[in-house]
């Protein structure tokens, strides 16, 4: 399939095939590549929950609900969101950045772009991604906004603005994960029906971590799996050439 064959392909599965297994490597490579995905200031903070244990399927599958997207998939990948390990993430991104740099800029050039890294992700993305009960949020705002006065600024910078940037990414991840599972004849569904408090305990997230995205994972049962024509309202109702 080329990619317009597995965009059309790729379509939300709600009944699986029971006889049809999946190859547990080649969906772990459909992850890997997820991983590739562009995230917000490349800070990656996120981690995929790769599925295929029986027992914490069928526990994950009452999370979600108990739907047929999940009760009868062969494994199950959850997208989990991880702002609170901003610090960290930065410290690798700023650490793999200062070699990239020594390995790839101009000599003249080196010093100013480690400088430029070092206050980016040792100070801008710490201050970006700290939280605290909303009022790191605030400072920020105050902040943004009165240098917005002068010139133009990111203005997303509130504790809710933040955690959508590390959802917003994280879905990309998921995205690209389903796209790479069609381009192996593998289905997907991606879920948010889940009840996150019950995910959370089954997966025994620590409490800075959020389920993004719930996504089961096999192959169609015939005309069973999905759910008929799909449905896209008219392209020109949605696309805006100015
Ligand atoms: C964020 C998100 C959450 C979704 N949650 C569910 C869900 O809980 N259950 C379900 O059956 N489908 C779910 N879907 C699938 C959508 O219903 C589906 O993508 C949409 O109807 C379009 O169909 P298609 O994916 O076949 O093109 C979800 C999709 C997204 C992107």
């Amino acid at each position: 399939m080329n990619l317009d064959e597995i965009l059309h392909f790729r379509r939300s599965v709600r009944v699986y095939d029971k006889n049809k297994p999946l190859d547990t490597p080649r969906v772990r490579h459909c992850l890997e590549l997820a991983a590739l995905a562009p995230n917000s200031s490349n800070m990656q903070l996120w981690e995929f929950y790769h599925i295929t244990d029986p027992t914490l399927m069928r526990k994950i599958s009452h999370a979600c609900l108990d739907q047929t997207a999940t009760s009868t998939a062969d494994q199950i990948v959850v997208f989990v969101t991880r702002q609170d390990l901003h610090r960290k993430r930065a410290q690798y991104v700023l650490d793999f950045e200062i070699g990239n740099i020594r390995r790839n800029s101009p000599e003249d050039r080196q010093a100013k772009r480690i400088k430029d890294r070092q206050l980016y992700y040792g100070k801008i993305m710490p201050l970006l991604y700290s939280r605290f009960f909303g009022l790191l949020g605030l400072f920020r705002q105050l902040i943004t906004k009165t240098i917005g006065l002068f010139r133009s600024i990111t203005r997303q910078v509130s504790e809710s603005d933040v955690r959508v940037v590390v959802h917003k990414s994280c879905a990309l991840a998921a995205q690209t994960f389903m796209i790479a599972m069609a381009n192996e004849g593998y289905d997907t569904c991606p879920l948010e029906g889940f009840d996150s408090r019950m995910l959370r305990k089954v997966l025994q997230l620590p409490r800075g971590a959020e389920v993004n995205m719930v996504v089961s994972c096999g192959v169609r049962k015939g005309n069973e799996g999905i759910w008929g024509e799909r449905c896209r309202v008219p392209f020109d109702q949605i696309y805006i050439e100015k």
